[in-house]
């Protein structure tokens, strides 16, 4: 496997691997500060990005790099250079590309051409990365074995959803999503992936439409923005609308399980997706989460060099 660009390109050896390797970067970040040692890793970024972006430069530099960081309209990509060009020339002065931006195909293109890794930090479809730091923040907590657990999203149909349903189903988890439905619902081939994943790992996927049905009983319950980045504003108070009853408030989690715990990627809006009571209270796990994008990313840049991922084919 030479790039992650999807969720679903990680086997279940591969999250093994990958959340045991980012546990011991827990305990000791400068295990391998010598894996990149005189080598660059480019950070590409058309969307805004405060985790991701800190996460990926001191993942880079625990590894003895030099993290370079281009913002959207540093390159000429943006003055109409192709992303073939542009994926091949950053190959010969980088190690890896870390990169975020709207469109999936764009990041495929990027992995097609560059003959280096090539890492989704977001796209409007996926979020990799943060579904590790999700996964080893949920291992610290439950453990292991997570049968009998239920693992509940909560919100929009967004990236996040697509990505929750995925990692889940590799990992064999019993993966609820609930949202609106129609036009925010997940996408029908990223419920299609998730389920044919979990036909395979012995994970279960549900989609409803009924936050409370959702929320009962569940270990975890996730949320994330209701407006992402790159959604148009015009939607903003039809959306808004449509998802007030997904809200995360205290009478909702009072529903999951008595040893559950709230979750979000984060940036949180308090008062719109989750209540502060909520992500500021007992439960939430939110800033153990964050500090784990560090681990995690600095977890599949050690073993994508290395050449030490498989990947599910
Ligand atoms: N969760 C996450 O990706 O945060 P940023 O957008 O701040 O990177
Ligand atoms: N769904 C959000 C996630 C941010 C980490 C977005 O795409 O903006």
């Amino acid at each position: 496997m030479k790039d992650l660009l999807r969720t679903a390109d990680l086997s279940r050896a591969d999250v093994e691997l990958l959340l045991d390797t980012a546990a011991d970067f827990a305990k000791n970040p400068l295990r391998s500060s010598g894996a990149l040692a005189n080598q660059s890793v480019a950070i590409y970024m058309t969307k805004s990005s405060t985790r991701t972006r800190l996460a990926s430069e001191t993942a880079v530099a625990h590894l003895g790099g030099h993290p370079m960081f281009l913002r959207g309209d540093d390159l000429q990509i943006g003055r109409g250079e192709t992303i073939a060009d542009t994926a091949r020339v950053i190959s010969g002065f980088a190690s890896a590309l870390i990169v975020r931006t709207f469109a999936q195909s764009d990041v495929e293109e990027l992995g097609k051409w560059a003959t280096i890794p090539v890492i989704n930090a977001l796209t409007d479809d996926d979020h990799p990365t943060q579904l590790l730091a999700d996964w080893i923040t949920i291992r610290e907590v439950f453990g292991k074995d997570i049968s009998g657990r239920k693992f509940t999203y909560i919100g929009d149909g967004n990236n996040m959803a697509n990505a929750w349903m995925t990692m889940g189903a590799i990992l064999g988890a019993h993966v609820v999503v609930a949202t609106p439905g129609g036009k925010w619902a997940p996408k029908a081939d990223a419920i299609a992936t998730a389920q044919r994943i979990a036909a395979s790992s012995g994970g279960k996927i549900e989609v409803l439409t009924d936050p409370e049905g959702a929320a009962k009983g569940s270990s975890v319950i996730y949320s994330d923005v209701w407006m992402s980045m790159g959604d148009p504003e015009e939607v903003r108070s039809e959306k808004l609308k449509a998802l007030a009853p997904f809200a995360i408030t205290k009478n909702l989690m009072d529903l999951a399980s008595s040893d559950s715990i709230f979750m979000h990627c984060l940036p949180a809006h308090r008062g719109e997706e989750v209540s502060a009571e909520v992500i500021d209270g007992p439960k939430s796990v939110v800033w153990r989460e964050a500090y784990h994008r560090r681990t995690t990313i600095q977890a599949i840049l050690y073993h994508l060099n290395r050449g030490e991922l498989m990947g599910n084919i």
